[in-house]
């Protein structure tokens, strides 16, 4: 079997999400009783991170040590010999010979695309600028399986903030569209989904609606909500308009559906109050601690260990 790289959400089909959503129940489970799984005893895996990350980072390298494998790692370009001038391919390169795996985060979009053209061991995307962030679909995804049956009747899931750089949203949204789901965007128009995202939602004739409303999320199964991407903006001062747009606190958690659950790919800023952090329908700690178990999955995926797991 060839390198199997992960991308971008596109790239998997309903059958692979629900192997891998199945694969991480297991694992799950698994972790109850053992603190290891023997799995990728041989295997190094890279984890490559020129943006900030804690949780991405951290649980990957978790993920790897928890299925017997040994890590190595550079962070940040200053750190690295990109500081010298050195290409990316270059440093790229020699992973090769240091590493089976290498998980990549880049402020650049397509950066691991490129990355898994030049070197022949698996690329992980962990974020690429405003592009995307499969791995934290899967995650996200697996969180909302284990709150609602996605296999059966239609959710509705109601996307709060950055939506055009957001890139955890421009995953999450390719992979939901597998299932019977259906969106909302809350944002301002300014910062709302990118028409590519817009032409394939409609030409797979998944159900939308857009709108900077925040009151639209009262009747959403799942709360998605994300922070404003300092980063990214041009201009600072356009970032100073949205920062404190939309806050989801006690109050307007209570006139939302009982049952809603409300996620955050964290870190979060002021739009999710503290005061709903022990409420049930806060769900994104819990959340983030799926994210180990996501990630082991699909550190097997690419390996192509999987059915190891049973
Ligand atoms: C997100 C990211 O890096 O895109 N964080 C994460 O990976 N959990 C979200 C964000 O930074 O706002």
């Amino acid at each position: 079997m060839g390198v199997k790289s992960i991308l971008t959400a596109d790239q998997f089909s309903r059958k692979d999400l629900d192997l891998i959503l199945e694969k991480t129940r297991q694992i799950e489970d698994l972790l109850k009783t053992r603190k290891q799984l023997h799995v990728l005893k041989e295997h190094i895996l890279a984890t490559m991170f020129f943006e900030p990350s804690t949780r991405t980072r951290l649980s990957f390298e978790s993920a790897m040590h928890r299925l017997g494998g040994q890590v190595i790692t550079a962070v940040g370009m200053q750190f690295s010999s990109l500081a010298k001038g050195e290409t990316l391919f270059d440093t790229l390169k020699v992973l090769e010979s240091y590493a089976d795996i290498c998980a990549i985060r880049h402020p650049v979009e397509g950066a691991s695309l490129v990355a898994a053209k030049s070197i022949s061991i698996p690329v992980i995307n962990a974020g690429d600028g405003a592009g995307e962030h499969p791995t934290q679909a899967i995650l996200d995804l697996y969180t909302i399986s284990a709150y609602k049956n996605i296999q059966g009747k239609k959710i509705v899931v109601g996307f709060v903030g950055d939506i055009k750089y957001g890139r955890t949203i421009h995953s999450l949204i390719k992979l939901l569209s597998k299932y019977q789901a259906s969106f909302v965007f809350i944002s301002p128009p300014e910062i709302g989904l990118p028409e590519k995202y817009i032409e394939e939602l409609n030409k797979a004739k998944i159900t939308f609606t857009e709108t900077s409303d925040i009151e639209a999320l009262r009747e959403c199964d799942v709360g998605y909500i994300t922070r404003i991407q300092e980063e990214r903006f041009l201009e600072h001062a356009t970032y100073e308009n949205f920062k404190n747009l939309y806050v989801i606190n006690k109050k307007f958690l209570k006139t939302c559906r009982d049952d809603i659950i409300i996620m955050h790919p964290l870190p979060r800023l002021s739009e999710v109050s503290t005061d709903i952090d022990a409420m049930p329908q806060a769900v994104y700690f819990k959340q983030a601690e799926y994210g180990l178990y996501s990630r082991m999955s699909l550190l097997l995926y690419v390996t192509n260990r999987l059915d190891e797991i049973n």
